[in-house]
């Protein structure tokens, strides 16, 4: 459980006796700072304020979150548990609302509960354990896979973090980069993702933990970076990938993508079948998270009293015509549509 190679050092979230201890991820790069939550309560905090963040790693902490709950509501009513956690659940469900993990991890302990007769706790223990083990397994796959169709690309550009931070470990756009780098690949774009950073804040910092340099651009600089013909793939991951094959990520994603068909640059999504909506037809459907002004305006008026408003999105939807390939741990869906991508399900 938890290999961690060379190329992969940094573990977001990990399950020890006492809880689920989290690395703080508002506080990189400046501070490493670790907390173990206890509550269903305090890992939908963790969840909502983004100490933990990206799709699959909100998944399996969810999945954790629900253990917990478990074992307090076992520990104070071993009869009636099963009603009681049902709160927990609805609390885990609405921490964040765009990345589908989460009600995917969420549904699959509820049904697990479902069969359980005695403690809950090792039953439920165990499948969260098998859940982030899957995980970590299945980046490792797509990593090769996605590696495998760059074949002769001299550069790539990544956006938001889609890393070991961001999953279970490994990563999913960032394991493709990680088996890439270890095959020699080693002209690394990432975007800095305004407005919380994910890019300037983690990637490059959880490449250069690994040792994998990397060149961080504005975002605003991607038009050029393709113009100068310094990238041939830009590589992304997904928060909820619907059954057409439109894909919802981080803002910015989609112009990205309108950018690289522009230039003749391919565009990769790599996501695990758990990012799949199968229930959501299109894209448009996908329920896109608005966070607090504050976050956007943060950098320009901090400490300051403001009276501006701002639109914040925090995830786009990209139209599954502008994506060239979905790689999953099922295989690669190439120029996505509903009927491509009934081969992943
Ligand atoms: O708001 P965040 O940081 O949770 O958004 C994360 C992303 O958009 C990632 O690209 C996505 O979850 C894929 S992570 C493997």
């Amino acid at each position: 459980m938890n290999f961690v190679e060379e190329t992969d050092q940094i573990r977001a979230i990990q399950w020890v006796q006492e809880g689920l201890r989290i690395l703080d991820q508002r506080k990189l790069p400046d501070q490493i700072s670790y907390e173990t939550v206890t509550t269903a309560k305090q890992v939908a905090e963790a969840i909502q304020s983004m100490k933990v963040r990206g799709a699959p790693a909100i998944g399996i902490t969810a999945a954790y979150g629900v253990v917990l709950a478990a074992r307090g509501q076992y520990a104070s009513d071993p009869k009636n548990w099963k009603n009681k956690i049902d709160k927990d659940l609805k609390l885990l469900t609405a921490a964040r609302p765009t990345a589908v993990n989460l009600f995917w991890a969420i549904h699959a302990m509820r049904e697990l509960i479902g069969t359980i007769e005695t403690d809950p706790v090792p039953p439920l223990l165990k499948f969260a354990l098998r859940l982030h083990e899957n995980d970590i397994a299945a980046n490792r796959k797509m990593g090769e896979t996605g590696a495998d169709l760059l074949s002769e690309t001299h550069g790539i550009l990544t956006h938001c973090n889609t890393g070991s931070l961001a999953t279970g470990g490994y990563g999913t756009a960032l394991g493709v980069v990680r088996s890439a780098f270890k095959r020699g690949l080693n002209m690394i774009y990432a975007s800095e993702t305004r407005p919380w950073l994910q890019g300037a804040r983690l990637t490059v910092w959880e490449l250069q933990q690994d040792g994998i340099p990397a060149t961080l651009i504005a975002d605003s600089a991607a038009a050029s970076l393709m113009h100068a013909k310094k990238i041939g793939w830009v590589i992304v991951g997904a928060d909820r990938i619907a059954a057409n094959g439109d894909v919802a990520n981080k803002i910015g994603t989609y112009s990205l993508a309108v950018l690289a068909r522009h230039h003749s640059v391919k565009f990769m999504v790599v996501a695990p079948t758990s990012t799949i909506d199968w229930d959501t037809k299109t894209g448009d459907k996908i329920v896109i998270e608005q966070r607090d002004s504050r976050e956007l305006l943060m950098d320009c008026y901090f400490g300051r009293d403001s009276v501006i408003d701002a639109w914040n999105p925090v995830f786009d939807v990209t139209p599954g015509e502008l994506i060239d390939a979905i790689v999953t741990e099922k295989g690669v869906v190439f120029n996505p549509n509903l009927y491509r991508m009934s081969t992943v399900k």
